[in-house]
């Protein structure tokens, strides 16, 4: 099977049978952001073991890129630290971008996502739930000083 279309079948599967879509009633970090261009809206919940993300979880519309992303992502931070959640955001960013980031190994399954970088227009969709994280995380680590 070639990679591209290797990587095509993990971004449907992800976006026909999202992993990790629910609503918490009580997350210890709780972020949602709305992509400007279309109005979709990605939430994304953490629960925290110590400094470590237990689970994460998702909910919110939008387009098969954002689902399959933030999909993706969820599974991609369990057992993470948040320092580790944010260098994945970091290095998702780079990857949209057009650049392989350090950490490429620590993507997961994002890096099926790499070919969205050939359609800029498209980029906001796949970074909306890193994004959403990683202003969540900051969040929290403002409000506990660390
Ligand atoms: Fe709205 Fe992709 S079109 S998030």
């Amino acid at each position: 099977m070639e990679l591209e279309e290797l990587y095509r079948d993990i971004i449907l599967d992800h976006n026909r049978t999202p992993r990790n879509k629910r609503q918490l009633d009580d997350a210890d970090i709780a972020n949602h952001q709305k992509n400007p261009v279309c109005g979709d809206e990605i939430n994304i919940q953490i629960v925290l073991d110590g400094d470590q993300i237990d689970v994460a979880f998702f909910f919110g519309q939008g387009c098969s890129i954002s689902q399959a992303s933030a999909s993706i992502l969820t599974d991609v931070l369990k057992g993470k630290t948040l320092d580790q959640a944010r260098a994945i955001a970091a290095g998702f960013h780079e990857l949209m971008n057009g650049s392989e980031p350090n950490n490429i190994d620590d993507l997961g399954d994002l890096v099926a996502l790499q070919g969205v970088a050939h359609y800029p227009v498209r980029i906001k969709c796949a970074v909306l739930a890193c994004d959403t994280l990683d202003e969540g995380v900051i969040d929290w680590l403002n409000k506990h000083q660390i």
